[in-house]
């Protein structure tokens, strides 16, 4: 008999509907479209206006859309995950405020945090709980709300990052679809190449905090690409060579989308063309948490049972993996 695995069966989204363009940035900081274009891959990304929404709305209405598409109800939801840096509180966790949202009484609810990496970090947590025989339905969501710690003074990383989320639900199976493998590293970065410093223990809120812009994303930004090209795609190549896949194996590479010139070294690296990998970083930029979630969306109508696909990410901490699974979705 197959071993439970985990599967993804369905998959929701939520993109905010105001667009902040290259050409917008060129009014608000010292860039342009080419450079943009020609050095991460964006032409524009979402942003979320409303003051009075957060992650948590985004990640909440990912979720029900999941649920609608799957045909289950939140009350059988065991369990629900959110991937993210940007939280509405410290505390309560979003996922806390989600699992109210939807009407998932029957679920417990956490927090995961580990940067861009956080949707395939959570995912293999997910599936931990289902593989364990315990759990039977759990949503997975990335969901980040960047433009909340955005500095819109900062060229080097205001032309980056745009607000979404994805959700997925992961389920029981014993078809031999869904999560195979997994390999995540941590290498914990103490020079912050990559970090928000304000808000936490270390640096609570203060004037100065304000002043210092320490509430926003601080990036340096090549220190960052060198780390993540490598890494994503030395694990993306490890977890074919351990899985003995080749390049006719993986049907879709689904890498997180911070840089297109890293996602066309990853995919080189695994011997695979650009037909077969999801990129949608030109229409949302880099939405942390929401990247990987937010390709399988787009991507759902064109996937079919039991297609190979190998998930990849790289971000701050440092943080990075590859998951290996195959489609349970219909
Ligand atoms: O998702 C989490 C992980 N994050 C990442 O993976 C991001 C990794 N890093 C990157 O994607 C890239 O490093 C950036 C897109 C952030 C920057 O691209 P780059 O090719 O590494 O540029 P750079 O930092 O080496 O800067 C090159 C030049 C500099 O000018 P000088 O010193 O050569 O005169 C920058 O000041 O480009 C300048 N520059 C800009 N020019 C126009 C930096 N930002 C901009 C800008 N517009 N927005």
């Amino acid at each position: 008999m197959e071993p439970i695995r985990a599967t993804i069966t369905a998959v929701g989204h939520f993109l905010p509907e105001d667009k902040l363009t290259n050409f917008d940035l060129e009014k608000m900081v010292e860039t342009n479209d080419e450079w943009i274009r020609t050095r991460t891959g964006i032409e524009e990304r979402r942003i979320l206006k409303d003051p009075d929404k957060a992650t948590s709305y985004m990640a909440a209405e990912a979720a029900k859309e999941a649920l609608e598409e799957a045909g289950v109800q939140p009350e059988e939801v065991d369990l629900i995950i959110v991937a993210t840096v940007t939280p509405d509180y410290i505390f309560p966790s979003t996922a806390c405020l989600v699992q109210d949202a939807i009407g998932a009484k029957n679920a417990f609810a956490f927090d995961l945090s580990a940067a861009c990496s956080g949707f395939i970090y959570a995912l293999t947590n997910g599936a931990a709980f289902i593989e364990s025989g315990r759990y039977k339905k759990v949503l997975v969501i990335g969901a980040d709300k960047m433009s909340s710690i955005i500095d819109y003074t900062d060229r080097t990383t205001c032309i980056i990052f745009g607000d979404g989320a994805g959700a997925v639900l992961l389920e029981a199976s014993t078809d031999g679809t869904g999560i195979i493998d997994s390999i995540h590293y941590t290498e914990g970065d103490t020079n912050c190449h990559l970090v928000q410093k304000g808000g936490g223990s270390r640096y609570p809120a203060s004037h100065e905090t304000v002043d210092q812009h320490m509430h926003f994303i601080k990036q340096d930004g090549k220190a960052v690409f060198k780390k993540a090209t490598v890494g994503m795609a030395d694990v993306s190549a490890e977890i074919m060579e351990r899985n003995n896949l080749t390049p006719d194996d993986v049907k879709w590479l689904v890498p997180h989308q911070a840089n297109l010139r890293i996602i066309d070294a990853t995919a080189r690296r695994m011997g695979l063309g650009t037909e077969k990998v999801m990129i949608n970083i030109n229409k949302y930029g880099n939405t942390t948490a929401g990247t990987i979630p937010l390709c399988l969306y787009d991507w759902k109508d064109r996937l079919s049972n039991g297609d190979g696909l190998i998930l990849t990410a790289f971000g701050g901490g440092f943080t990075w993996g590859a998951v290996y699974l195959t489609w349970g979705g219909k």
